[in-house]
């Protein structure tokens, strides 16, 4: 295709070059902003006098024409042009002819991606929001459905203290509502302004762009070679999704290792597992394992822009269109995630006798047996001492704790009696001897 921008070229380019070099296949998602920013674009050459009340409308019922075919569906772009800001251009010389020769009037592509790509993200960042409003939602109702049920708690995977389970799935409520702050305040840095030109500014006055797009303000550019090099917020947003990816994986992982034969807390749904080639038993749990791998792609599309980013000499330069796959690709992951555990979470059945099992651990009671001595007096490394033997001789004799009689038990220590044992090995007497914790209505 002939060159867009080429007046001082001798040459076509190079084909491989100019296929190396294209964006389109995938800029062309910053469809609708890039119409977006030449609204409020026209709308600033109008106010500086540049464009005339009836061209500003020429050029205005072309980018809406434009947009309405992307929001029908039927925005099909040309693959062949350069980037979607070159496409925009070449439909609007279709449209509004020569009027649209000066729809690029003091205006680059270098500030023109940096708000376009700012754009897309405030976008996206609140769709990200109220997908994780959901899955938060889908928490709260898993946990109200088995309101009341204790769990062992676990370090190391290792038997710990009893917990609730409103507590193991509340810490994952935690996680995400710091996710959905994260993502607010990222959204919130975000600048949008406009004025930048190629680094320089441009010959329009500051004053003209002052000027709102769908309810967001744009202001005049205070510093433009920062306006064209900055691409922070991409690093930032690529961030918060990387962290959100990584809660995602972790809540994943837990309930990968519950539903196994070894574990067997909860089923997951039929319709969220996957079957076997060759092993006719098999009932996998791939959608969650993708969420745990996919954590993966999440944080390398962080690391491949901050390594992008990073030695980039000021101010524009075109190794940051290298930001878009990796920005949209992460929107697109932790959407998907989202979507998808909204609806497994709430159809996930925990299996509440073989939990109950677990909990018949007496190991699991020997901190609160250790709280108990404190409670009457035993120094704590001392109770420590001597719960640590009771739990060693139990283990060596292989006898249950509270089926050993008075004179077993005061031989580590004369307040511990069978009755006395009995009233702590249970794990809602474990979990309602638990003081500390703050105990707070949790709004959505
Ligand atoms: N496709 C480019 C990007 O994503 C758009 C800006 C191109 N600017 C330029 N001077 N070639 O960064």
């Amino acid at each position: 295709m002939s060159k867009m921008w080429g007046g001082r070229f001798g040459k076509k380019t190079n084909l491989l070059v100019e296929e190396f070099t294209k964006s389109i296949q995938f800029d062309k998602k910053l469809a609708e902003y890039d119409c977006l920013g030449s609204l409020a674009h026209i709308g600033i050459l109008k106010k500086a006098r540049l464009i005339t009340a009836q061209e500003h409308d020429k050029l205005k019922k072309g980018l809406v024409s434009i947009l309405n075919s992307i929001k029908s569906n039927k925005f099909e772009p040309d693959n062949s042009f350069e980037d979607i800001h070159s496409y925009v251009q070449h439909l609007m010389e279709k449209k509004a002819g020569k009027t649209a020769l000066k729809l690029h009037t003091a205006r680059s592509r270098n500030d023109q991606v940096a708000l376009d790509t700012k754009l897309y993200c405030a976008k996206e960042l609140l769709t990200t929001r109220n997908l994780l409003l959901k899955v938060m939602d889908s928490l709260v109702k898993l946990e109200n459905k088995n309101s009341g049920l204790k769990m062992p708690g676990y370090t190391h995977l290792q038997h710990a203290i009893p917990v609730a389970l409103a507590h193991h799935l509340g810490a994952y409520f935690s996680m995400l509502a710091r996710d959905f702050k994260r993502l607010g305040s990222t959204l919130e840095s975000i600048k949008f302004s406009m004025g930048a030109g190629a680094l320089a500014g441009t010959f329009i006055e500051s004053s003209k762009y002052n000027i709102v797009v769908k309810d967001l303000s744009i202001e005049p550019t205070m510093n433009p070679i920062d306006a064209v090099s900055d691409r922070d917020f991409v690093v930032e947003t690529l961030n918060a999704l990387a962290i959100t990816g990584m809660h995602l994986s972790r809540l994943a992982e837990d309930l990968v290792l519950w539903a196994t034969k070894e574990f067997d807390f909860i089923d997951i749904d039929d319709a969220f597992c996957t079957g076997s080639s060759l092993m006719p038993q098999k009932k996998n749990p791939d959608a969650l394992e993708l969420i745990r791998g996919s954590a993966g792609k999440l944080y390398g599309n962080l690391i491949s822009v901050l390594v992008m980013m990073k030695g980039l000499p000021l101010s524009y330069n075109r190794d940051m269109q290298l930001d878009k796959e990796p920005l949209f690709n992460s929107f697109e992951v932790v959407q998907q995630e989202l979507k998808v555990l909204a609806e497994l979470l709430p159809a996930i059945r925990f299996k509440k006798e073989n939990i109950a099992r677990q909990l018949e651990d007496e190991c699991l009671y020997a901190t609160d047996m250790t709280d108990y001595l404190v409670q009457k007096g035993v120094a704590f490394k001392d109770a420590h001492t001597i719960i640590g033997k009771l739990i060693a001789y139990k283990v060596k004799t292989g006898k249950e704790i509270k089926k050993m009689d008075d004179s077993e038990l005061r031989a580590f220590h004369p307040v511990l009696t069978g009755k006395v044992v009995k009233k702590i090995i249970d794990p809602e007497t474990s979990v309602e001897s638990k003081k500390s914790i703050k105990r707070k209505k949790r709004k959505i």
